[in-house]
């Protein structure tokens, strides 16, 4: 965190402010008002990791003391910063393992709290209270004694707690497991999530009220995840559309083994076959199919490898530890066919192909005719209609 306010900080969040606006966000004035009484910079640590919130946008080291024009630019830009790698063990500065905190890009913030709608007097839950940044945007909107934020990670917490205090704002902060969300300040109004979830657990709608919104990234493995805006009803369940991208970390107990395959070890195994289906349409290319795959082939998460020369290997592997089935697709410039390895006791590029198979037979629907319904009993994605879930 920087002790030292830089006298243009005014001027900087009306930039990136005004850089929001003009994407199409931050349309509530009162949200702008938020970013200036709690300045990004207070939760940013002095030396971190930064990454431009854009396709392709490649990291880089930030650091106030060496140099403070770049960390300054990189705090007030459309850029996520991690903020713990390795959960702890690694150096966010170099981060050459996984990140495990972040302060997230002032984009995808702003996009979910727009997202949230909270009214006046709202009770919020937050689930990931990373920095605090979030936290503090809430109460700053919202006032005290009605936001509550849960995180995992004790050291996290702690320097939440006095990033926050630093400002004056008091959220009621938790450590603990954010899936059980906080039953002490039921039944909230709106749940913020902002770690990415595969099943939405049910502690959350059963603790919020009927008409409440939950807001998370729903990260099923396959493509790097859609914000789900979901309504809960008089049953317990909650439902609502997918409406955008959201690539976030996931909630610790929803983790899945990282990083493609072993395939070097299993690669012997493989079955070798062929495809004429361009592998770029099932991952990248449509978000739509990204749901529908990963909601008829729930399970599995998917990988691109990139080259120079527009040649990709695609990876889907199931998302288990031991002995994990899994496919690989070459995408080669110029060829009438591809070629498939497959291993294990599933045929999964057969499987995904189908699936995409099936989203071409519905018409290509896109990602915001899709919808989840989260029930005590289980789990939905639907296209159109709650009452249409897939398959179809
Ligand atoms: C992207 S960061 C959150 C960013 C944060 N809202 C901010 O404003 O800086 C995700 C956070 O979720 C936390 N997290 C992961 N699993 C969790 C769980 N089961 N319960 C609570 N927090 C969790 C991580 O430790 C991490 O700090």
């Amino acid at each position: 965190m920087s002790g030292t306010d830089d006298p243009g900080v005014t001027g900087r969040i009306d930039r990136l402010a005004d850089e929001l606006t003009a994407l199409g966000g931050l349309a509530d004035p009162r949200w702008r008002a938020a970013l200036h009484a709690v300045p990004r910079h207070r939760f940013v640590p002095r030396a971190a990791w930064a990454v431009p919130d854009r396709p392709g946008g490649t990291g880089f080291p930030i650091d106030l003391e060496t140099d403070p024009a770049a960390w300054w630019d990189a705090v007030y830009a459309d850029t996520a910063i991690a903020t713990q790698v390795a959960e702890g063990a690694g150096d966010p500065a170099q981060p050459a393992g996984p990140w495990t905190s972040s302060c997230s890009a002032p984009g995808v913030v702003v996009t979910f709290l727009e997202a949230l709608r909270p009214l006046d007097h709202h009770r919020v839950l937050e689930i990931g209270t990373g920095s605090g940044w979030t936290a503090g945007l809430l109460t700053s909107r919202l006032g005290p004694g009605l936001v509550t934020s849960v995180e995992i990670d004790e050291a996290l917490a702690a320097r939440a707690a006095a990033n926050l205090a630093s400002l004056d704002l008091s959220p009621h902060l938790v450590v603990g497991d954010g899936a059980a969300g906080d039953p002490s300040g039921a039944p909230y109004d709106r749940v913020h999530v902002t770690c990415g979830v595969d099943q939405v657990p049910s502690a959350w709608a059963a603790q919020t009220r009927p008409g409440g919104v939950i807001v998370l990234p729903w990260s099923p493995g396959w493509g790097i995840g859609h914000l789900a805006v979901l309504t809960v009803t008089t049953d317990g369940a909650a439902l609502g559309r997918l409406s955008g991208p959201a690539g976030f970390m996931m909630l610790r107990s929803q983790r899945r083994p990282g990083g493609p395959p072993a395939a070097s070890a299993t690669g012997a195994k493989a079955a070798v076959a062929a495809t004429r289906t361009d592998p770029r349409g099932l991952l990248g290319a449509s978000p739509g199919a990204e749901v529908a795959i990963a909601a008829l082939v729930p399970g599995v998460r998917a990988y691109a490898e990139m080259a120079v020369d527009g040649s990709c290997r695609f990876w889907a592997i199931e998302s288990r530890a031991d002995d994990p089935a899994w496919a690989s697709v070459d995408f080669l410039p110029g060829r009438d066919d591809y070629p498939v390895h497959q291993y294990g006791d599933r045929r999964l590029w057969d499987e995904v192909e189908t699936a995409y198979q099936h989203w071409i037979a519905w018409g290509r629907p896109d990602r915001d005719r899709f919808g989840l319904t989260a029930a005590p009993s289980g789990q939905q994605v639907w296209l159109d209609r709650p009452d249409q879930p897939l398959p179809l």
